[in-house]
C-alpha cells in the first residue's frame, strides 16, 4: 500500500484510480467526498457531477428538481441529489464498464450480429447468475412500502449483490450512475434511484442486473405500493405480468423470436392496454446485451429462431395509455407520454431441448406476485 490516499476519479467515464487531490469547491463546502484526476475531468463530468450537489436554495437535506423547466408528462419528478457513486470491493470482478462506462466487448460483438449458444459449462455459471438476482431482487421487492426511498432500494440492491461476489450490471453501464433501475408509475423504465419517497398506491418496477464469474442475469418485476391501488393500474400490472407469462409458454426449439410480440399485443389489446415499441428483450449472458433483439409489439420484423442453449430476456413494457415514450434530461428516465402508468416484468429464460427454463422464476417466498383485479378499493369499503 502507497502511503498517499488511493481515490478513484469522481469522473463516471474516467473512473481511475488517483492521487490527485482536485476537489471540487460546491463538495468541499457541502462536505461531499469526490475528487479528480485533473482540471479535464472535472470539467468533462461537470454536467454530470452536480447531481451530487445540494440546491443551495432549497436548502441542505431539501431534496429538489433539477429540471424545473422541463414539460413532465405526468406528476413524478426528479428528486436530486443523488446519493454519490457506491464502491464496489476490489475482491470483486467488475463489468468491463465499471471504469469508464463503456462496454467495449459488447459493441465488438455485436457487429457480429449473431446469437450466442451457450455450453453446459456456461450455463452453469448463468444458472448461478440468476439465481443470486432472483434472490436480491426478493430482498429489494420485501423492502417496497411506503415511505421508502428509491435510493435506499438502491443501496439494499449493491449491498446484496457485493455480498454474493457479483457487479451489479447497471452500475456505469453507458455511465449509469447507480446499480439498479427503479421506475415508478409513468416511468416506462431505467428510472434512476433518487430521493423520491414511495407512497401508498405507487408502483415501482425494481430491475436487477448480476455479473458473476463472466455471465450476466437480468430480472425485474412491478411491486404494488401499499394496499390502496387504483383499478386502472392494477390492470396495467396484471397485464404486464400476463403478457410475459404467456410469451414464455410459447418459447421452444423452432419458435421464432417474432413471434413473441404477436402474443404480447394481442393479450395488451385485448385488456385495453398498449405495448412499448422503443425498448426491447435481448440477448443476454456474456454481454448485458446481444442478440437476439425481442421486440414486445405485433407484426415485428426480428430476426432468429429459438435453439437450445440460448439465454435471452422477454421483458414487455404495458401502458395504461399511449405506447410512446419520452426521456427525461437525465438521458435515462423513460416516461410515458401521456404520463399515464407503465408497468414491467422480466425474466431470463434459457431454451431447452424440449421446451424454456426460467432462469430467474420465483420462489414459493418470493414477494409480491399477483392482485385480484375484481378487488375494488378495498380501503374504502
Ligand atoms: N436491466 C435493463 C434491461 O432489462 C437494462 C438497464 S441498463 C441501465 O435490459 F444502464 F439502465 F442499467
Ligand atoms: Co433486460
Amino acid at each position: 500500500m502507497s502511503e498517499e490516499a488511493k481515490n478513484f476519479c469522481s469522473d463516471l467515464q474516467c473512473g481511475k484510480e488517483t492521487t490527485s487531490n482536485l476537489k471540487c469547491p460546491i463538495c468541499l463546502k457541502q462536505g461531499i467526498i469526490s475528487c479528480f484526476c485533473d482540471e479535464g475531468c472535472y470539467q468533462n463530468s461537470y454536467r454530470q457531477h452536480k447531481s451530487l450537489h445540494w440546491d443551495e436554495k432549497a436548502g441542505e437535506g431539501k431534496p429538489y428538481d433539477p429540471f424545473k423547466s422541463f414539460k413532465y408528462p405526468g406528476s413524478l419528478r426528479a428528486a436530486y441529489p443523488l446519493t454519490p457513486k457506491r464502491s464496489i470491493p476490489d475482491t470483486i470482478v467488475k463489468a468491463e464498464w465499471a471504469e469508464n462506462g463503456i462496454p467495449v466487448e459488447e459493441q465488438q460483438n455485436d457487429r457480429l450480429n449473431s446469437i450466442p449458444v451457450y455450453s453446459k459449462d456456461e450455463i452453469k455459471k448463468i444458472r448461478k447468475a440468476c439465481i443470486y438476482g432472483r434472490e436480491i431482487l426478493d430482498i429489494a421487492g420485501a423492502a417496497v412500502k411506503p415511505g421508502i426511498k428509491t435510493d435506499e432500494i438502491d443501496a439494499i440492491v449493491h449491498e446484496e449483490t457485493i455480498k454474493r461476489n457479483c457487479y451489479p450490471s447497471p452500475l456505469n453501464y453507458y455511465n449509469f450512475p447507480k446499480s439498479v433501475c427503479t421506475s415508478v408509475n409513468e416511468i416506462v423504465c431505467h428510472g434512476v434511484p433518487d430521493q423520491t419517497v414511495l407512497k401508498e398506491g405507487d408502483i415501482v418496477n425494481i430491475d436487477v442486473s448480476v455479473f458473476y464469474q463472466g455471465f450476466h442475469a437480468d430480472l425485474n418485476e412491478t411491486y404494488y405500493v401499499g394496499e390502496e391501488i387504483d383499478r386502472d393500474v392494477i390492470n396495467t400490472v396484471e397485464t404486464a405480468r400476463e403478457c410475459l407469462k404467456k410469451a414464455i409458454k410459447s418459447c421452444k426449439p423452432g419458435q421464432t423470436f417474432c413471434s413473441l410480440g404477436d402474443i404480447i399485443e394481442a393479450h395488451a389489446v385485448d385488456m385495453k392496454c398498449s405495448v412499448v415499441t422503443d425498448y426491447c428483450g435481448h440477448g443476454v449472458g456474456k454481454y448485458f446485451h446481444c442478440a437476439p433483439q425481442v421486440p414486445h409489439y405485433a407484426r415485428n420484423r426480428a430476426a432468429g429462431i429459438m435453439k437450445p442453449g440460448m439465454v435471452f430476456t422477454i421483458e414487455p413494457m404495458i401502458n395504461q395509455g399511449k405506447h410512446k415514450c419520452i426521456t427525461w434530461p437525465d438521458d435515462w428516465t423513460a416516461s410515458t407520454i401521456d404520463g399515464k402508468v407503465s408497468a414491467q416484468f422480466e425474466h431470463t429464460l434459457l431454451i431447452t431441448n424440449d421446451g424454456v427454463d426460467i432462469l430467474t422464476a420465483r420462489t414459493k417466498k418470493s414477494p409480491g406476485g399477483p392482485k385480484n383485479r375484481i378487488s375494488l378499493k378495498k380501503a374504502k369499503a
